[in-house]
């Protein structure tokens, strides 16, 4: 009955503003609920339902591959070393625009550096600083001779803390950029740039641009390296903006591969 009570109420409430009449209980004018009834449906239509709308296609975590070093996907940690890597060079190196500050010259992927091009001109016109190329695409002997500089002044396990074995390394993929600035006077040593206005923004938006913080603070367990606020990985923006989305943070969780805190045998 309470339906039927509903349904009364609608159609005098209807008929009530269509004679331009106050409704009132009970009080209906005769012809006024004949006339309605000769036009109006005899139930209510059903309320409008708004489709759901389509859910959007799960992301394909297998697009690209993660173990091809020439992928822009690839997986490089202290358990996953570059194939091949004594003689690996990656394709498509290119020299970094000119307006953009490369001190020491270093080299990317093309399209790494397109969008790093990219991202230093956003920072410069989000939050006015000038970043800096400061180590991009390193060659295996140029990381054996990074790798003996730290070992020298760190021994093996304090370089094993900051600097990839030859063969080990992300900038060996062309796809790794360290990135400085122009005023913080921070360097590749220390967590200050972290904490810079560079830094900070580089943190929130290189998604934007398809990069992302490889190595974070809360992430040294997982990457094996302590935190790196410098060190920015091309990935590409689908990869990089589904990461930020889900909030994981390390190619190792996104893509269930093990942690790499160590280096096998
Ligand atoms: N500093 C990073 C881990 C590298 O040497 O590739
Ligand atoms: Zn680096």
């Amino acid at each position: 009955m309470v339906a039927l009570n509903v349904v009364a109420q609608q159609f005098q409430s209807g008929a009530a503003a269509a004679a331009g009449a106050t409704p009132s209980a009970g009080a209906t004018p005769a012809s006024a609920s004949a006339s309605a009834s000769a036009s109006a449906p005899a139930s209510p239509p059903p309320a409008a339902v708004a489709p759901a709308p389509p859910a959007p296609p799960a992301f394909n975590r297998g697009a690209f591959s993660v173990d091809d070093p020439n992928s822009i996907w690839v997986v490089v940690d202290k358990l996953r070393p570059i194939t091949d890597g004594a003689t690996f060079v990656p394709p498509d190196l290119v020299d970094l625009p000119s307006d953009m500050p490369d001190p020491l010259g270093y080299m990317l992927r093309a399209d790494a550096a397109d969008a790093l091009h990219a991202m230093f001109a956003a920072d410069k016109a989000e939050i006015g600083t000038q970043l800096v190329a400061q180590s991009g695409y390193r060659d295996y002997e140029v990381q054996v001779r990074a790798y003996q500089h730290y070992k020298d002044a760190l021994g093996v396990a304090g370089a094993d803390q900051t600097s990839a074995r030859p063969g080990f390394s992300e900038h060996q993929t062309g796809l790794a950029m360290d990135i400085m600035d122009t005023s913080s006077g921070c360097d590749l040593e220390t967590p200050c740039f972290g904490s810079s206005p560079s830094g900070i923004w580089l943190a929130a938006n290189a998604y934007r641009f398809g990069y992302i913080l490889r190595y974070p603070a809360d992430r040294v367990a997982v990457t094996g390296y302590e935190s790196e606020p410098w060190h920015f990985r091309f990935v590409g923006v689908d990869l990089a903006t589904e990461m930020h989305t889900t909030g994981v943070s390390t190619l190792e969780e996104f893509f269930g591969l093990p942690a790499a805190p160590g280096y096998a045998g």
